[in-house]
């Protein structure tokens, strides 16, 4: 029975022991790699069961038949083919992926595009980088019934006709970015029914005046110069999910299709928002659309009629030139997400909608999905209450580079009347409105005072208030968000240990107070379960070892150079080595020695007994020098009064 086991398991062990070593032969035999060998010509002895061949990276100039009949793919990139004879693919009936990228195919089409017109079965096909012109890219792209994905980047493609892709109807995917296309004829892309995914970035294209690929899901027109994207309103479904037409011209909201699926809209880096006022930027879109149709009789606002029905969840429109924040016109995307409004010339947002024009009652909006709002370098100053009422959802605020002030707090309940004059005199931020709020980037803002309480009622889980170089901070600032604020960056905001108070943060996590005066860590931080510290350019002499020992729990990650640390005083540096704490500045940190010398850190943890034993017998030295100098003093004056004392005796000696 044991044995009957035992002969059956060494079965089954040889058996797939055979398995695996035959699994190591197939593979080597099938694939074989040739990059990179400075081959000038395809080897000759290659063995015809192979299925993947990759001689791309050498320097081979023509190609003769192969003879492969299994292969499947065929990597030929970057060599500098420019003949390729009329039968040398023509056995290789199983080829689905042919990459032919950077060579030098614009020369003798002729003959290479007899080449490539006999391989039918092809559904992947690279001929980017190989200078083709209008005409070559269509002798090569005949025959090509099956082809699926095609890319053609970095050629010299001028003009795409509508006969260009004839016969390659079945194309899911093509990529033409980076020619100096100016012109597409009416019919090249439209038969193509199963495309999806259509890159045309970096050409010369300026304006889509009748945008009609309803089959499309991704479309990229970045870095072209397309003033304009127009789309004739009617009821068919358009698949479109991304459009990016960042790096253009666009002085206008383009006009999408009405029904869409658009999630993610690119348009920054355009010369949106010129105009002054929200009204005038709907107005212009559909004057434009009017115009490009015909349509002089029906007025309709095409804009925001399709806008409302828009499932965008993502919009960039940084560096633009907003000066307004078209409320409305936003508000209308009830799934937006992520808005990136940053560097624009916003300096004021304010609240300026229209209101119910027959009742005169005021209409509420809001900005239902908006999680993420980015108004980075806009040099904002005021922003409504309305505004900020209106933001729902928000957890990130991204107002870095602005002239924002928090406001204090004011408990509507018990006001003082002061902290409302103060809010009142200067125009404030109020954050308190904002309680879903994570996530607030204040970095220079230029803050002059952060008041208390300043961020009552939000969640904030992190607060960066890096580079505000004049901000005092109140005592009482972080009071509201203590409990919940887990990361908080205080750099190079020119404090003081004797200006800076934190109250006890239980889940603060993160801390970063460099570039400052500080020479104290706040004792509070032993409420902290510190992971990560960043001290760096500040003024500390040693740190508080019983701290950084309560610390030394939790931290992590702990940045200190560019300080002045006394290598004698450095019980807490020992600590954190001893801990392995990642130090990773500390080749760069040096500390001074008793004899003035700064040395570097990492010198001084090899031998720390060295270099302060000779800082402990200095001190011996001194003390020995001081007890002989008493000793001295202490013989010279007993001599000197037993010498008085005896003058004294024979004086009075003398006088009895
Ligand atoms: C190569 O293909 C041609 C045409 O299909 C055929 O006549 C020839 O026999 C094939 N050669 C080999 C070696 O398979
Ligand atoms: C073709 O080769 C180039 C260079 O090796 C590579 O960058 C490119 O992605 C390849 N094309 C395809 C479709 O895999
Ligand atoms: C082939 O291309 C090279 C440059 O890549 C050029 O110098 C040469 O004249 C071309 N030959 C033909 C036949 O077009
Ligand atoms: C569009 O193409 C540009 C240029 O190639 C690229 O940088 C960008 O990431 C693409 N956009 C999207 C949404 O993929
Ligand atoms: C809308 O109505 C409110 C209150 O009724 C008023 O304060 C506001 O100025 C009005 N807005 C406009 C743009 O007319
Ligand atoms: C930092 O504060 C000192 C006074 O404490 C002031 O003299 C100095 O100009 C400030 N530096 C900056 C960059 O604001
Ligand atoms: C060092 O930190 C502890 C808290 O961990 C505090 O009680 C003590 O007063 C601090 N010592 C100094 C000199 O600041």
């Amino acid at each position: 029975m044991v044995r009957h086991m035992l002969s059956s398991l060494l079965l089954l062990w040889s058996f797939s022991h055979e398995l695996y070593l035959t699994e190591l032969k197939y593979d080597s035999l099938t694939e074989q790699s040739w990059k990179n060998q400075n081959l000038y010509s395809v080897p000759l002895d290659l063995d015809i069961r192979l299925r993947r061949l990759d001689l791309s990276n050498n320097f081979i100039r023509q190609l003769q038949t192969l003879v492969l009949p299994y292969l499947e793919q065929l990597d030929l990139s970057t060599n500098q083919l420019d003949f390729i004879s009329e039968a040398a693919f023509e056995n290789l009936t199983q080829l689905e992926e042919l990459n032919l990228s950077r060579n030098a195919l614009n020369n003798n089409t002729g003959v290479n595009s007899k080449a490539l017109q006999s391989i039918s079965g092809l559904k992947s096909l690279d001929i980017s980088f190989n200078s083709l012109s209008d005409g070559a890219v269509e002798l090569y792209l005949r025959n090509k019934y099956s082809l699926d994905q095609l890319k053609m980047t970095g050629n010299a493609l001028t003009r795409l006709s509508h006969s260009l892709f004839k016969e390659s109807k079945g194309l899911r995917a093509i990529t033409i970015d980076d020619n100096r296309i100016s012109v597409i004829e009416e019919g090249t892309f439209e038969p193509l029914r199963q495309l999806e995914m259509l890159n045309l970035a970096k050409n010369n294209l300026a304006h889509i005046c009748d945008f009609k690929l309803r089959q499309l899901k991704y479309l990229n027109l970045s870095r072209n110069s397309v003033e304009f994207f127009v789309t004739r309103e009617d009821d068919q479904l358009y698949r479109l999910e991304i459009l990016d037409l960042s790096y253009n011209k666009l002085l206008y909201f383009p006009i999408v299709p009405k029904m869409n699926r658009l999630k993610y809209l690119h348009l920054q880096n355009n010369v949106l928002g010129s105009l002054n006022s929200e009204a005038a930027m709907v107005s212009q879109a559909n004057y434009l659309y009017n115009e490009i149709f015909n349509e002089k009789t029906i007025r309709k606002n095409y804009l925001h009629a399709n806008w409302r029905l828009m499932p965008l969840k993502y919009f960039d429109l940084s560096y633009n030139h907003f000066r307004t924040f078209p409320v409305e016109t936003f508000s209308l995307l009830s799934s937006l997400e992520t808005l990136i409004l940053s560097n624009n010339c916003l300096q004021n947002i304010i609240w300026n909608i229209r209101n119910y024009s027959d009742s005169g009652e005021r209409r509420q909006l809001y900005f239902p999905s908006l999680k993420h709002l980015v108004l980075q370098g806009n040099g904002l100053v005021n922003i409504s209450p309305l505004f900020l009422g209106a933001l729902k959802k928000i957890e990130t605020l991204n107002l870095q580079e602005n002239s924002v002030q928090p406001c204090a707090f004011i408990d509507h309940l018990r006001s003082s009347r002061t902290t409302q004059q103060m809010n009142l005199i200067t125009s404030c931020v109020a954050f308190e409105q904002l309680r879903t709020l994570k996530h607030l980037n204040l970095k220079e803002n230029n803050i002059k005072m952060l008041p208390p309480n300043a961020f009552q009622k939000t969640s904030l889980v992190s607060l960066n208030l890096a580079r505000n170089t004049h901000m005092v901070m109140h005592e009482g600032a972080l009071e509201g968000v203590r409990a919940t604020l887990e990361s908080l960056i205080i750099s190079e905001i020119n404090i003081t240990s004797s200006d800076l108070t934190l109250p006890c943060m239980p889940a603060l996590t993160q801390l970063k107070i460099s570039n400052n005066h500080l020479d104290i860590l706040p004792s509070s931080l032993s409420c902290s379960p510190l992971r990560e510290i960043d001290i760096r350019n500040n003024a500390f002499i040693a740190l508080n070892h019983s701290l950084m020992d309560t610390l030394s729990v939790h931290l992590k990650l702990m940045y200190i150079s560019g300080n002045t640390f006394n290598c004698c005083d450095s019980k807490w540096l020992i600590i954190l080595n001893e801990l392995k704490i990642k130090l990773p500045d500390i080749s760069d940190t040096k500390c001074f020695t008793p004899g003035n010398s700064n040395i570097a850190v990492t010198e001084y943890l090899k031998i720390p007994l060295f270099h302060c034993l000779l800082h402990t017998t200095a001190q011996k030295v001194h003390f020995g020098q001081m007890l002989i100098v008493v000793l001295f003093l202490f013989v010279v004056l007993t001599v000197f009064i037993i010498w008085t004392r005896n003058l004294c005796c024979t004086e009075r000696s003398c006088i009895v």
